[in-house]
């Protein structure tokens, strides 16, 4: 990398550093913040109708607190026909009586903050539900109509209109144009949706669509949230004309990156509207935040996103994508960390989400996950559940010794394997009945959560049976279970968040330690701190230093040690993570 090249810093005992990013000191607590994201129909279930509800996040925030995270990030709870599980929105200022009421939102916000937890939510602006309002005015209106205008309705091609306008496809299978029926009964227009067909695109070149998300924003940051995340940010604005494009719209859902010029993604007029909405958030304080979901490739582009004007963060999906691949790793965050330092920005680190397999199952194979990560089901190839969840906390563990920000998502603390044994009767992911079943969709990575090993549903409710089905393996995994258990992955989670807490590694540099970069081997130097991975088949010496965590402890007085008394073995076994403390002087 001539990045690298260029940034040679001084030899310390254990050989050259290649020196990339240095401590920035510049204000701002996301910068080094720790975001937990709460999926909440699968988070804890309080009323027993089989979903999670925002009383269960509220009864279950100390835990979070207790984890030590900085924010939570609340995936969708607003009223909704819950057709991609919330993110088909029919009212963006109300909360979905599935998930409660505003009051137990307020209650959910007084408790975080007592706790000392910020809230973020997540803002859906590129689509909403067929059911909002303002789509069915649109439908009741005639074409042309400044009710049509909020949204991208076009007249088909061919002699009757009965073609799409153009060749788009849909995110999640099939044509992203769906042809309406006008108000007289009679075949009509077509309108865009890059998602399902109950997911409207918002026409963003029409000023009463800025103004209406303008009022949302407000709406919620008056009642206190610390930002919002943005979903799929970089496709609010479509090119002129809706060009032809070859192929789906975002090349492919979970490994792929739209190219440069897709029509639908990345146009220049975006960052218009985010610089908008930043000064907006301005007027609340300098802690409010923006993060976007944004799939920007490449890495240099997803700087533009977080120039000082505009977004606060952008999700890093490069780095999720990296998987173990060392190389791929290394490459990523150097670029990733000097893109992002040009503009002023921390970059985020993020390995599991809603909308992924889990990376305790992603790393139970070698090599990539069958059908590209898009669902596992029974009659796939099975991952190693065990060398899954041991990988998992080393490369979590490899992430949070990284400087900037980093989110996790719910359950990847108890190293929560996807749910693979869901029957087709029970999937609810709109990719799974829009490709046939050719895709298996998300569900996996959404069941819902383990708290009490010996409870109804393990602890997830103690009414209906869950809205997907838990695995088996989830009991042993349940949150309580763990909690007895010193060498558990949430308590290493536990330890590894205080730990980077108290070594303040999210404000920290980042060096590469070149002699312990292999090919199956990484390792960095942030601040004090040596950070190596291994995902090699064979055990590495390390380099000198004190350990200060492992990922794999063979016992629970590995952790107890303080680390000037302990200087535990001294090689890292085969898909392993160290924390060590370089020898002073
Ligand atoms: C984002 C969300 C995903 C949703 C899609 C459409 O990618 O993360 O869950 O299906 O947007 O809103
Ligand atoms: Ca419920």
């Amino acid at each position: 990398m001539s990045v690298d090249s260029m940034l040679k810093a001084p030899a310390i005992a254990a050989g050259p550093l290649t020196l990339v990013h240095t401590a920035d000191e510049a204000a701002g607590w996301w910068r080094s913040a720790v975001i937990y994201q709460v999926y909440p129909r699968s988070f804890r279930d309080l009323n027993g109708d089989g979903i999670g509800d925002l009383a269960g996040i509220t009864a279950e925030l100390p835990q979070l607190a207790r984890l030590d995270v900085d924010a939570v990030w609340l995936s969708p709870f607003y009223r909704s026909p819950q057709k991609d599980a919330g993110y088909d929105v029919s009212d963006y200022c109300d909360v979905d009586p599935l998930f409660g009421t505003l009051a137990d939102f307020d209650a959910m916000m007084a408790q975080a903050a007592r706790l000392n937890l910020r809230v973020i939510v997540d803002l859906v602006p590129n689509h909403c539900s067929d059911q909002h309002a303002a789509f069915q005015a649109a439908l009741g209106a005639p074409a042309g109509s400044p009710e049509r205008d909020m949204f991208i309705f076009r007249d088909g091609r061919g002699p009757f209109g009965e073609e799409p306008p153009n060749n788009w496809e849909s995110h999640f299978g099939g044509p992203a144009w769906t042809r309406i029926s006008e108000p007289d009964g009679q075949p009509g227009q077509w309108y865009l949706h890059l998602f399902d067909t109950s997911q409207p695109d918002f026409n963003w070149d029409n000023q009463a669509v800025h103004d209406e998300f303008e009022r949302v924003l407000r709406f919620w940051l008056d009642r206190g949230v610390a930002g919002f995340r943005v979903d799929v940010a970089h496709a609010l604005v479509k090119a002129p004309g809706l060009p032809e494009w070859g192929g789906r719209a975002d090349g492919n859902s979970c490994d792929g990156y739209p190219g440069h010029d897709a029509p639908m993604f990345g146009q220049p007029a975006l960052h218009d509207i985010y610089r908008a909405w930043r000064r907006i958030l301005a007027e609340y304080g300098p802690d409010r935040i923006l993060c976007a979901e944004a799939n920007v490739d490449p890495l240099p582009r997803l700087a533009d996103w977080v120039r000082p004007d505009e977004m606060h963060q952008a999700f890093n999906f490069p780095y999720l994508h990296a998987g173990l691949d060392v190389h791929r790793l290394r490459g990523v965050i150097t670029d990733s960390l000097v893109a992002l330092d040009a503009v002023g920005a921390p970059s985020t680190w993020v390995l599991s989400n809603h909308d992924v397999v889990r990376h305790a199952t992603r790393f139970g194979y070698d090599g990539p996950a069958p059908r590209d990560g898009d669902g596992i089901g029974t009659f796939d190839r099975q991952p190693d559940s065990v060398l899954g969840r041991k990988r998992a906390a080393a490369a979590s563990m490899f992430m949070l010794g990284l400087p900037g920000g980093a989110y996790l998502y719910q359950g990847e603390e108890l190293g929560l394997p996807d749910g693979i044994d869901i029957p087709d009767s029970q999937r609810q992911d709109p990719t799974f009945a829009r490709t046939g079943g050719e895709r298996l969709g998300r569900d996996g990575c959404r069941v819902p959560l383990p708290w009490r090993a010996a409870e109804p549903h393990t602890g997830f409710g103690s009414g209906q049976d869950p809205w997907l089905p838990q695995p088996a393996s989830f009991a042993e995994l349940a949150r309580d279970v763990q909690t007895e258990q010193p060498t558990s992955h949430l308590n290493l989670y536990r330890r590894m968040l205080a730990m980077r807490r108290q070594l303040d590694l999210g404000r920290g540099s980042l060096a590469w330690l070149e002699n312990w970069c292999s090919d199956t081997s990484l390792a960095y130097v942030n601040g004090t701190t040596l950070v190596v991975m291994n995902v090699g088949p064979d055990p590495v010496d390390l380099p000198p230093g004190h350990v200060l965590l492992r990922s794999s402890p063979e016992s629970a007085e590995q952790y107890s040690a303080s680390p000037e008394t302990y200087d535990g073995g001294h090689q890292l076994g085969s898909g392993e993570t160290v924390w060590l403390n370089l020898p002073v002087g």
